[in-house]
């Protein structure tokens, strides 16, 4: 059936460990081994945190790439807002994010890392899109392209999400039953009733819709 929205999966913090325990292998395979590590904030903080543990590395820094662009879109012009925070000089140095999506991020935090004073530079991911312009030199899966819905971006994204729904619909009021169905159509997604119910709270908490007081979803005004 064809979407109405962009294609999207749901991963949990398994699936996320999974990955990274994929990437992590392949580096010690390679038999090279980071002295430090930058994680690319916001997305590959959580995989560089990781990293640090599954390959001993004590060092970890930050780059901030920001995107002009919003949730589940292929497009957004990169940015680097925040240099990296730490001495690389003459270190191996790892760069990681978590997916390889039009690769502009990588891209520019390594280039950026690079021109740090580095003995060498690689870069990781959990996911590599097939097709991306960047490759980095360890990965945990390659995948076609979808809007992946990480544990650590969940409420962001599902607001986001939602509220292309009610555009998409042109309404501004909608129950839960009625979400649930959209959820399906726009994005192939599927979500119990309490993660339904959280999402919610969160949006009312935000000011997004109102405050839940009742079973509808109705946006503020
Ligand atoms: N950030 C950039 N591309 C992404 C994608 N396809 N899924 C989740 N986050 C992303």
């Amino acid at each position: 059936m064809e979407l109405k929205g962009p294609l999207c999966y749901v991963l949990d913090f398994d699936d996320i460990y999974n990955y990274a325990y994929q990437t992590a292998i392949k580096v010690k395979r390679s038999e090279w081994r980071p002295d430090a590590i930058v994680g690319i904030a916001r997305g590959g903080w959580v995989h560089a945190r990781i990293q640090c543990d599954l390959l001993g590395v004590k060092d970890l820094f930050s780059v901030k790439i920001d995107h002009w662009g919003v949730t589940a879109t292929k497009d957004g012009k990169a940015k680097l807002t925040c240099p990296l925070t730490g001495d690389v000089v003459g270190k191996r140095v790892l760069v990681i994010d978590d997916i390889t999506d039009t690769g502009e991020s990588l891209t520019m935090a390594v280039d950026h890392v690079k021109s740090c004073g580095p003995a060498d530079v690689k870069s990781a991911a959990l996911m590599h899109i097939a097709g991306s312009k960047f490759t980095p030199d360890y990965y945990g899966v390659e995948v076609a392209w979808a809007w992946e819905i990480w544990p650590w971006n969940f409420y962001e994204d599902l607001t986001s999400l939602i509220t292309k729904i009610f555009q998409g619909e042109k309404v501004k009021e909608m129950s839960t039953m009625e979400l649930k169905k959209h959820l399906r159509e726009y994005n192939n997604i599927v979500l119990s009733d309490d993660q339904l119910s959280k999402i919610k709270a969160h949006m009312g908490f935000l000011g997004t819709i109102e405050y839940p007081l009742d079973k509808a979803w109705r946006l503020k005004e």
